[in-house]
């Protein structure tokens, strides 16, 4: 039985880590075991312009831990009015990695995002001329459409016209949630790759709404049934490249977690790389975690893998309940927190 693995040091396709007082709490835990995250514009107000990328970029440096060599990815929110010459003046200069698409009112801070697609088609256009990465919230927001659906569709009705009609553009779809969705990211590989969260690969909806009305455990993409999971679990594992690490560790206050209006997302960087670990060793397949986590993501950025490495050991502790934060925001609960996590960053 493996106990220990070394691997090249991973990176975070997909991260929330929000701004100031929450920022300065939630950094240091993405920073201490990823190389690199790519860290999603949805802030209130959004990061739209090269100049919001600049200034966001700063305050991220500002709250990474002395010494550390962690290097944020940033991101560019899609709006109807986003001008196509400032994505690509921002992607020149490497303020921008890609372009993020959230459907208005799709998730958490998304409803300065796209209303009607037509509105955006020459900031894609560009993107294909430039070779500039469009990562995706692949879910339509359609009230006639139910929420355990809205992958499929998004992928049915938009996803599949978009590849053909941009042969060059280079997709994510975020946060796969569906044995659909998997699928759809094989087919057309290597034009599209798909970001695969811990808590996809780990829950089913029985967790949320089975036992008591389990507000923490809401997502979006909603957790869908262990047919989805066992699908989300097969295809991280089998090493393929289309597949790779995006936490989408989402920190919210407690307050707006627990509401009568509760918000998506949940926080999960405390304990992302080692419960990965723990679904391949789980799945016999801890000899692809390194493919997963540490060089499909760079093959599909078209970036070289980072040079360090990481050790983990199966070594039992206990994940804390809840970060404080500072201010007003109080604390934010850790997915898995007070539960044992079997693996362990020992080096
Ligand atoms: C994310 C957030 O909180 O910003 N929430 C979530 O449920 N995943 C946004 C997102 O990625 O959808
Ligand atoms: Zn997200």
């Amino acid at each position: 039985m493996t106990t220990r693995i070394t691997i090249r040091k991973p990176d975070d396709w997909h991260l929330h880590v929000r701004d100031d007082e929450m920022l300065r709490a939630v950094l240091p835990y993405t920073a201490k075991n990823f190389g690199r995250a790519i860290l999603m514009p949805n802030l209130i107000p959004p990061v739209r312009t090269t100049a919001d990328c600049i200034a966001y970029r700063q305050r991220v440096m500002a709250a990474i831990p002395p010494g550390s060599k962690f290097k944020p990815l940033m991101t560019c929110y899609l709006t109807d009015d986003t001008d196509p010459d400032d994505v690509e003046r921002g992607f020149r200069d490497s303020v921008f990695t890609g372009v993020k698409l959230y459907p208005a009112n799709a998730t958490t801070n998304s409803a300065a995002g796209v209303t009607d697609y037509k509105k955006v088609m020459r900031v894609l256009e560009r993107m294909e001329k430039i070779d500039m990465p469009f990562l995706m919230h692949g879910e339509v927001t359609d009230p006639d459409v139910d929420v355990f659906d809205r992958e499929k569709v998004f992928i049915d009705r938009y996803l599949s016209q978009w590849i053909k009609q941009f042969p060059k553009l280079r997709f994510i779809l975020e946060h796969l949630s569906s044995k659909d969705g998997v699928e759809f990211v094989k087919s057309a590989a290597p034009q599209v790759g798909g970001t695969i969260t811990p808590y996809h690969m780990v829950q089913t909806r029985n967790d949320t709404l089975g036992h008591g009305l389990n507000p923490y455990m809401y997502v979006m993409p909603v957790i869908k049934t262990a047919k989805d999971r066992a699908a989300l679990r097969k295809a991280a594992t089998s090493g393929e490249a289309c597949y790779f690490l995006g936490t989408d560790s989402a920190p919210h206050p407690y307050a707006r977690k627990v509401a009568v209006h509760g918000v998506p997302g949940m926080f999960n960087a405390p304990v992302a790389i080692e419960t990965y670990a723990k679904v391949f060793e789980e799945e016999g397949a801890l000899d692809k975690l390194e493919a997963f986590a540490s060089l499909n993501g760079p093959k599909h950025y078209r970036m070289p893998p980072n040079e360090e490495t990481i050790t983990l050991e199966k070594s039992p502790w206990t994940a804390p309940k809840e970060v404080k934060v500072a201010g007003p925001d109080e604390r934010a609960i850790v997915y898995r927190g007070g539960q044992t996590i079997e693996w362990k960053v020992v080096g």
